[in-house]
């Protein structure tokens, strides 16, 4: 779907009067929930005294409480009450295989079969993941591993600016960098500023500049404004499909301007590639939209779910900073990490791009995304609801409720922002309660063994939410 077309459709959803499930209803799927998943209630109660909030990752579902799964392969799952669920939030989209794809598992056990988990020293499977992923993302020239997308992000700042010798960083509101202290500022909802978390000192923002998303009158502004300065402008780093993995997408032509704009103003241009990179395309988004940022983020589907799910790559003469200076002035990015590009983790790399590339795995799990999608956009039409979806690929979105669509520059937006989480979060129970896990009940990731059956049993799980929205 093109931009116009969605921004059209969301100001629709935008100014429709929002009404929820009943109480009723929704106490009915709890129930449903909990008299099939009785092995698991005991578990996720004791979980929920020995972790912060019972899950260890934010899109579990706790309502009524998070399941226990003792099994996952493809596209299933399965808990300890024996029930089975069509996974479409495939580890936060990590998973693009499917779960436990054998002939990878088999590789990598070869792998550990020589090797332990972590080593500490070169191992050859290091030259063979970085020479694979130079293959089909040429922005790469050197490149290394982190833990997580957020301490490849944290780093790539830190590098960014003794490359340039400039401290502030822009982004775009709503885009999500990881959880570091100088990028957790504006995420999720544009506008939110430092509201997702406290224990952040005001301090760790004065370098961060976000700005609205998709506007780039204000980018030229800002890099005008900062580039006589001495703090000036070290790098832009974007979300490539825009916000939330395009959940604010972003215009045409979009990535041509801010590149042709960091080149004018001398500042690095960083593509966060977590979410995209080998899944939206094997050469990323810098391929899919054409375009070569500097420095480029990868985590998620960089190890297929293994540990440690992070890296940074891009120019040589950028990422040379990181040695200490022999390709520029001396200046020296210190990082580190234990675990970092550990045998695991760079054999995964391996494998997981052959096989992508050997199995067609994306335009497999793409067409399971297009297959998904019309259904989708059927399904709503027959209900006669503003609801649509789109995606790019294996990346879904479908809109009902949209809570990001709130501006929440006004404040009375923002009570109803969190009502539409509230209703987007209930499809979730919802549909969950009918088998079909999907990432927060407005996205969902799909692999390349989802089939059209399986997406014929997400739209029967969303046609029993899709009725027990009141009409208007
Ligand atoms: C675009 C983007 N960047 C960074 C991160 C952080 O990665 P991690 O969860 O591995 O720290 C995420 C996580 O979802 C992401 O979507």
């Amino acid at each position: 779907m093109e931009f116009e077309e969605i921004q059209k459709r969301i100001a629709v959803i935008r100014d429709n009067p929002v009404k929820g499930f009943s109480d009723e209803d929704m106490a009915k799927i709890r129930k449903k929930i909990a008299d099939k998943s009785p092995k698991s209630k005991p578990l996720a109660d004791e979980l929920r005294s020995l972790i912060p909030g019972g899950t260890q990752h934010q899109m579990c579902l706790k309502d009524p409480y998070a399941v226990t799964m003792k099994r996952a392969l493809g596209t299933r799952m399965w808990d300890v009450d024996n029930n089975e669920y069509i996974d479409y939030l495939m580890s936060a989209g990590a998973c693009i295989l499917g779960h436990n794809y054998p002939l990878f598992r088999e590789e990598i056990i070869k792998v550990l079969n020589d090797l332990p988990p972590d080593l500490y020293w070169n191992c050859e499977w290091e030259n063979k993941a970085i020479k694979m992923v130079q293959k089909h993302v040429p922005s790469i020239e050197r490149m290394m591993y982190f833990q997580s997308g957020t301490e490849a992000d944290m780093a790539a700042l830190r590098i960014a600016r003794v490359f340039t010798g400039k401290d502030k960083i822009i982004k775009f509101g709503g885009s999500y960098h990881g959880w570091s202290d100088q990028l957790n500022y504006d995420i999720h909802i544009p506008f939110s500023g430092a509201m997702e978390s406290d224990g952040i000192p005001r301090g760790c923002y004065k370098d961060t500049v976000s700005l609205p998303p998709n506007d780039l009158e204000a980018l030229e502004e800002n890099l005008k404004k900062w580039s006589a300065k001495r703090s000036g402008v070290a790098a832009v780093i974007v979300e490539p499909l825009g916000a939330e993995s395009g959940a604010l997408p972003i215009p045409p032509g979009f990535h041509k301007t801010v590149r042709e704009l960091c080149d004018q103003y001398d500042v690095l241009y960083i593509f966060d590639e977590v979410v995209t990179g080998f899944r939206l395309d094997l050469g990323g988004a810098q391929n899919y939209y054409n375009v070569k940022p500097d420095l480029t983020i990868f985590g998620k589907i960089i190890t297929q779910g293994y540990p440690s799910a992070g890296a940074i790559g891009g120019r040589a003469d950028v990422m040379g900073v990181v040695e200490g200076g022999i390709d520029v002035s001396g200046k020296k990015a210190s990082v580190s990490g234990t675990i970092r590009g550990n045998p695991l983790s760079v054999a995964a790399t391996y494998w997981g791009i052959k096989i992508i590339e050997e199995q067609n795995v994306i335009e497999k799990a793409g067409k399971a995304g297009d297959d998904l999608v019309k259904k989708l956009n059927s399904l709503f039409e027959s209900h006669n609801r503003p609801y649509f979806a789109y995606n790019y690929k294996s990346i879904i979105h479908y809109e009902t409720f949209s809570p990001l669509c709130m501006d929440i520059r006004d404040m009375d937006n923002i009570p109803k922002a969190i009502k539409r989480k509230e209703l987007v979060d209930n499809i979730a129970t919802i549909m969950m309660s009918e088998g079909v896990i999907t990432k927060y009940g407005n996205r969902a990731f799909t692999c390349m063994q989802h089939t059209p059956e399986d997406n014929d049993k997400f739209i029967e799980a969303m046609d029993v939410a899709l009725k027990m929205i009141p009409k208007y």
